[in-house]
């Protein structure tokens, strides 16, 4: 279990974890552990798992009793065009990182067990959150993320659920949503895990040819900049998306989708930048599509 686990890291790498395929299985397990006054901690992916996905786990195990980590590509979240046929997988090396960082339980629906009835005519849209930034370039995504979340959530139950911050408006959109639905779910946000040099873990960063890897760094070097900014005193969103601009206008390999100034509750641009500002960059290497963020704090360290 959870908190058992990571008492032990060896037997914690050694352990295998549970695959669990269909919803009643799943149900069975996680309304077990409630009424036995166990606390279920919950990790949503789409597989292809990395350390950001790790570190999800290892958060969920340290504060919960039980850790269940569930893996679906979920069709309803991808555009026309983009990547759901090749998004990669690999269930066997997912299975030994999800049990080497100490989840108990992997759920691995299929789409039949998740969409039985094939077309899904109830959807959850989480309005304007998911409209701007990300949601300008994928009009459908974010609607495909709250609905799929919202049947996981349905499906394993009152839970804590961990998300990594590198999805930043997904993790607002989540947060929103389960407040306007009054899901029996506390969403914990869990800090971006970097690459040495800094590129924020992705399972597409699989994608990316050497070339497109080496200049993906782009990103984190535009919201460097942004802070940068930011901290020599410059309280102009405007100001500060330009400086952002420019560190990529000068990567001849990326090519910019948008970088945003924003407040990190509304997402939205504020007149003049306030003590709490999350910069968002998403840009193109090649084919692929990255997204970074940071959280920026000026003025005086809250007390
Ligand atoms: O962040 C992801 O991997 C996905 O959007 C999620 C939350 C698992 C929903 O499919």
């Amino acid at each position: 279990m959870g908190r058992d686990r990571m008492a032990s890291s060896e037997s914690t790498a050694a352990a295998d974890v549970e695959v669990v395929t269909t919803i009643t299985g799943i149900r069975r397990i996680t309304d077990g552990h409630r009424t036995t006054g166990r606390s279920v901690g919950f990790v949503p992916t789409m597989g292809y798992l990395h350390d950001g996905h790790g570190s999800l786990m290892r958060a969920a195990a340290a504060g919960n009793d039980v850790v269940v980590a569930s893996i679906f590509v979920n069709p309803l979240q991808f555009g026309p065009g983009e990547d759901l046929e090749s998004y990669p997988r690999d269930l066997d090396r997912d299975r030994s990182l999800a049990a080497a960082n100490g989840a108990d339980v992997v759920f691995v629906p299929t789409a039949i067990e998740m969409y039985p009835l094939g077309e899904v005519l109830t959807t959850v849209s989480v309005a304007e959150l998911s409209q701007r930034w990300d949601g300008e370039s994928r009009p459908t995504h974010f609607a495909g993320v709250a609905t799929v979340v919202s049947k996981l959530f349905n499906i394993v139950g009152s839970c804590r659920a961990y998300f990594g911050e590198k999805d930043f408006q997904q993790l607002a959109i989540i947060r929103r949503m389960v407040a306007d639905l009054s899901m029996p779910v506390e969403v914990v946000g869990c800090p971006i895990i970097r690459e040495p040099d800094g590129l924020a873990m992705s399972s597409r960063n699989v994608y990316l040819s050497a070339e497109n890897r080496s200049a993906a760094i782009v990103l984190r070097r535009a919201l460097d900049a942004g802070e940068q900014a930011i901290g020599g005193g410059e309280t102009d969103p405007a100001a500060v998306a330009r400086v952002m601009r420019s560190v990529v206008d000068d990567e001849p390999r990326a090519r910019l989708d948008y970088v945003a100034v924003v407040d990190p509750a509304t997402l939205k641009t504020p007149a003049v930048i306030g003590s709490e500002t999350r910069l968002l960059i998403a840009a193109h290497l090649g084919a692929t599509r990255l997204i970074d963020n940071c959280s920026v704090r000026s003025g005086p360290e809250p007390a």
